[in-house]
């Protein structure tokens, strides 16, 4: 969930959907605003579904406030996406308003406690019972710094929450367990959030609340304290930051405009990174020569499409840093007790920097003594900061859902990642890293070819609008590729799919294939990996024997596979160990056009978050 506050002169309204606006990645099941308005109570507005659904009740109903708001945009964890489980949730006969982000797990027994204390909740969720529970507790007297300080250390789990009361106008009080939080200063107001997203607009002077700590904001003034009341001492910082405004500049769609921008990431990703034909990423470098040479195991964590790329990443970095590397989901690397010592490197891989099942299991590697390394396109983000070195992937603002250009992106800084540690340990030669780096440094303009193929596949895809299931096929690098051309159309066209491992189809999905049924392979390249391409075009015929309608995407000249493919897409060519950069284009617009097609939301599919803040 995104969250955000703001104490200040200017129209609170405005400044909280400004912040919400930014947020959406967060979630978008619903929406909502609580200000102190101008006759001096607690005016709520609040709408399940997209932001614009809030934004046409404002217009309905407006509510006029210059002083003090909280906001929130969900992704419903406890209760479903209703107005009546939207946030903000009120406290103490509607004088007291709380938002929050994530989950209080022993919520049934403190519900059970407030009920019985004579509260009446109206929802289904956890953060109404710690409405309600503060509410009781500045019923007694208290204020609302004290209650809060209070309930946080009743509450198991993990949650940000701010809360603010009519009777206390112009301060709002926020607790932090687990969960981000960071305030905005500015000039004469000042801003919480769930991630500087919520106040970059307006200011970019931000200060890291830490962890299990609580902050007061008024216009005019910023006190952190721990939870037993003590004052602590924090630090300021300037946020970078990318204004670029994201608008769609022309495209039918984000989703649209951000494959398209896929060139530019590649080549943003790679820019002075490589000098004089040496990878170099002083990230890295600062980790200390005998940090890098000493680590003897690597673990690459992510979640969705980050752990695509890191799987890819993986056959790059073992072949060129000759360390064995494994890939973990985040949510399971944690749980499995994992063998780890000061050898060990964990590179976490994640877009925004705010997933909750990534920052945990980074946080977990940090307490056992692991180098953490992050991969993350969102500057200032919280895993970066809280990892020992941050690769940057610049592809600039991804805004769609579904990731395109950041996963793009984040395949080239795991090679760089490789290449980096291949020269830093001794054990990449002079010829594999001049040939690596002559492929890196010819993917923008390759990237524009494969980004070309569009109008094939616009048309593909219009010949398969009705498909209710696709298949997809690749072997080495080529098979988190399939899984990521099965996990974009899931996402983005609500049609199920599936990727597979090219040789794993023998051993019992083949019994999927039926007359029609339509398979994507990718095929690797005849020229570099000739054995792959040959067992590949095997798998195809034994498919295409079965009924199925193969759509192949292969590297220009290939020409082995006519006579079994019903369809076929050229991409340029390159090295087998970089064309899943390439091949996975025509998939990322395969699942646009039939998302399209069927009328959906391309950028903001349902169900899903961009970056989901709960674990
Ligand atoms: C969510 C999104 C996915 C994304 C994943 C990881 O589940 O819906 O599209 O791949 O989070 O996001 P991250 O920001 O950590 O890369």
């Amino acid at each position: 969930c995104g969250i955000v506050g703001y104490a200040g002169p200017n129209d609170t309204v405005e400044a909280l959907l400004n912040g919400l606006r930014r947020l959406e990645y967060r979630g978008y099941d619903s929406a909502g605003i609580a200000v102190i308005d101008d006759t001096g109570g607690v005016a709520v507005r609040k709408k399940s579904g997209k932001l614009v659904n809030l934004e046409d009740l404002l217009t309905a109903s407006p509510v006029s406030a210059a002083g003090t708001g909280i906001g929130h945009t969900r992704w419903a964890t406890h209760g479903g996406p209703t107005d009546v489980n939207a946030h903000p949730h009120l406290g103490d006969g509607g004088r007291l308003a709380v938002i929050h982000n994530g989950i209080v797990e022993n919520f049934s027994e403190l519900r059970d406690d407030v009920i019985a204390r004579g509260a009446e909740l109206a929802s289904e969720t956890d953060t109404e019972v710690v409405a309600a529970l503060l509410g009781l507790e500045t019923a007694a007297g208290k204020d609302v710094e004290t209650a809060l300080r209070d309930v946080a250390k009743r509450l198991h789990g993990t949650f940000t929450l701010l809360a603010m009361h009519q009777n206390e106008p112009g301060k709002i009080v926020a607790a932090r367990h687990h969960s981000p939080l960071v305030i905005g200063l500015g000039d004469g107001e000042n801003f919480l959030g769930s991630d500087v997203a919520a106040f970059v607009a307006s200011t970019r002077r931000a200060v890291v609340v830490n962890e299990d700590n609580i902050a007061i904001i008024t216009p005019d003034s910023v006190r952190i304290t721990d939870f037993a009341g003590t004052e602590v001492s924090f630090e300021e910082y300037e946020v970078e930051w990318d204004a670029g405004a994201a608008d769609k500049g022309g495209w039918s769609s984000f989703m649209a405009k951000e494959i398209n921008e896929q060139p530019e990431a590649i080549a943003n990703t790679i820019r002075g990174r490589i000098v004089d034909g040496h990878v170099e990423i002083p990230e890295l470098t600062e980790l200390g020569a005998e940090r890098l040479q000493n680590i003897d195991r690597i673990i690459i964590i992510a979640c969705g499409t980050a752990s695509y790329a890191g799987m890819v990443g993986s056959y790059a970095i073992e072949q060129w840093a000759r360390v064995p590397v494994e890939v973990q989901l985040s949510h399971e690397f944690r749980y499995r007790d994992p063998v780890l010592s000061d050898r060990t490197m964990v590179i976490s891989v994640s877009q925004s920097g705010e997933t909750m099942d990534t920052l945990m299991a980074v946080k977990y590697a940090i307490e056992q003594g692991v180098t953490t390394v992050s991969v993350c396109n969102t500057q200032s983000a919280t895993i970066p900061r809280e990892s020992d070195a941050a690769v940057y992937t610049h592809a600039g603002p991804e805004v769609a859902v579904a990731s395109t250009k950041a996963f793009i992106a984040q395949i080239t800084a795991l090679y760089l990642i490789g290449l980096h540690l291949g020269r830093a340990r001794g054990v990449l030669s002079a010829e594999a890293e001049a040939a690596a780096v002559e492929q890196l440094e010819a993917l923008p303009e390759k990237m524009v070819e494969a980004v070309a193929t569009h109008e094939q596949i616009a048309e593909l895809a219009h010949w398969m609008a009705d498909t209710r299931s696709v298949l997809f096929l690749g072997r080495h690098v080529g098979y988190p590729a399939a899984l990521e051309g099965a996990l974009k159309l899931k996402e983005i066209a609500y049609i199920h799919a599936e990727g597979f491992a090219a040789g794993e189809l023998k051993h019992g999905p083949i019994a999927l294939i039926d007359h029609g049924q339509p398979v994507f392979v990718l095929v690797p390249s005849p020229r570099t990996s000739p054995l792959m391409h040959s067992k590949v075009v095997s798998n195809i015929q034994e498919i295409r024997a079965r009924g199925a309608r193969v759509i192949a995407i292969v590297e220009k000249g290939d020409t082995a596979v006519l006579p079994f493919a019903d369809e076929v897409v050229r991409i340029p060519l390159t090295d087998a160990l970089f064309d899943p950069i390439l091949q996975v284009v025509p998939l990322q617009w395969f699942a646009l056009e039939l998302s399209t097609a069927k009328g959906l939301d391309v950028d903001q599919p349902r169900n899903l978050a961009k970056s989901v803040t709960v674990e």
